[in-house]
């Protein structure tokens, strides 16, 4: 599965670094490391939603810091 973080500034102001670490916590932490393959991506030309931009195998989500757990588990755990 390939998961995508917009590094772009307006995400970055939104919280993508928190996102990202989180991410990477949460992947490590249910031993998806083999299965999960974490990404940074530029500016996607999403900027107007309201959280960070995320793609899941190229599904577009857009993810504020608080809400990535509850995103994780739905989104990337929920499909395994
Ligand atoms: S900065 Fe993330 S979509 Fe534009």
């Amino acid at each position: 599965m390939r998961v995508t973080i917009c590094i772009g500034s307006a995400c970055h102001l939104k919280g993508s670094r928190e996102v990202i670490s989180q991410m990477q916590d949460l992947v490590a932490q249910n031993g998806l490391v083999d299965k999960v393959d974490l990404n940074g991506a530029f500016c996607s030309g999403n900027c107007v939603k309201e959280g960070v931009c995320v793609t899941v195998d190229g599904e577009l989500y857009s993810v504020k810091p608080e809400e990535a757990k509850g995103f994780f588990e739905k989104e990337i755990l929920g499909r395994m």
